[in-house]
């Protein structure tokens, strides 16, 4: 990876629409995922097998990756939360999964219904399957910036999470600020924490932009060597247990900033574009700033 390539991991499909009001019919993802597999992205997370009482947004799971139009060197990875979310993604040939626990109890009872400690107990034998599969396996930790129920969250904490979720396996760390709270200092402080333990090469981050502030963070986890960046297409998102928390950064967004600053993406800045002002228009959602300035509306 040269030092100046940022590789964009797109949540839309998954980060993004789980939190959406209504049924969003599967074929709209696909076509979602098909497009944005058309602007150059290499990774677009689509689906999660998580229960459906939990978020009825994903039931569709299996139809989703099943009506996949692959593209060649395309990644499309899926959430799963246990042994059976496993089992579900690989019987539909899910071939890179990302498991997810908190550094916060309160948010992580609230979202998977467990303890950090159980959660990480019930991955170990997900990464050991995956291993023997020759499944990729991605880690999140969430609320890494502060949490929605108990508010600060210890680096010290962040940093313990992170690291069992890479000694377990994971070959990559997505470290999320899943409300949206963090600032540059404090994500810098984080991050810095976190990568004494992790090469910074496994690390990603992962920021909901609900202050303002995502891009700011992004850029000065870029400048301490952070190469992997979290987005999705006109900013999509928010997430179900994590009330007030708006979507993930723009992608589109977060393109304009990378080639601005002269970091590549490999993407195609206007087809991101008109995929965030289609995809918005069909949701009713609104365009990210990058997008509609690039498509003078
Ligand atoms: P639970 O109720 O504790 O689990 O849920 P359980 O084992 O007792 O099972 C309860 C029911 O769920 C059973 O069904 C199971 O079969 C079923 P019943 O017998 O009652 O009919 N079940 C499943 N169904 C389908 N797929 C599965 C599965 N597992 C059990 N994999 C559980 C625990 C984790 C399943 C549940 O709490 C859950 O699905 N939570 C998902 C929460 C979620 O998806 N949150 C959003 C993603 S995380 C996020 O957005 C943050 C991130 O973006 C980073 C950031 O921003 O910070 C990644
Ligand atoms: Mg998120």
């Amino acid at each position: 990876m040269s030092g100046n390539f940022v590789k964009l991991v797109e949540v839309g499909p998954r980060d993004g629409l789980q939190n959406e009001p209504y049924t969003v019919p599967t074929s709209l993802k696909l076509d979602l995922i098909d497009r944005l597999g058309r602007t150059g992205l290499k990774v677009i997370e689509s689906t999660s097998f998580v229960s459906d009482r939990a978020i009825p947004q994903m039931a569709d799971a299996e139809d989703v990756i099943a009506g996949l139009k692959r593209r060649a060197g395309i990644r499309y990875p899926a959430l799963v939360p246990n042994e059976r979310g496993y089992d579900r993604a690989r019987s539909v040939g899910v071939d890179e999964v990302a498991l997810f626990t908190a550094a916060s109890e309160a948010f992580n009872q609230h979202n998977i219904n467990c303890t950090i400690e159980e959660s990480l107990r019930r991955f170990a034998p997900v990464v050991h399957r995956a291993r023997n599969d020759g499944v990729r396996v991605r880690g999140y930790v969430s609320t890494v910036l502060g949490c929605p129920y108990q508010g600060q969250v210890p680096i010290a904490d962040v940093v313990r999470v992170a690291e069992a979720l890479f000694e377990a396996g994971c070959e990559e760390i997505s470290l999320g600020d899943t409300i949206g709270v963090g600032t540059p200092r404090k994500a810098a402080e984080m991050v810095r924490a976190v990568g004494a333990s992790i090469p910074i090469a496994q690390l990603a981050v992962h920021f909901h932009d609900t202050y303002g502030q995502a891009l700011a963070n992004i850029m000065t986890c870029l400048d301490l060597g952070v190469r992997v960046v979290d987005s999705s297409v006109a900013g999509l998102g928010g997430c179900p247990y994590a009330r007030g928390a708006t979507g993930n950064v723009a992608t589109e967004d977060v393109i304009y900033m990378l080639e601005g600053v002269g970091m590549e993406t490999g993407i195609d800045l206007l087809e991101m574009a008109r995929t965030g002002d289609w995809i918005a228009g069909e949701l009713g959602r609104p365009r990210s700033r990058a997008g509609q300035a690039v498509l003078k509306r």
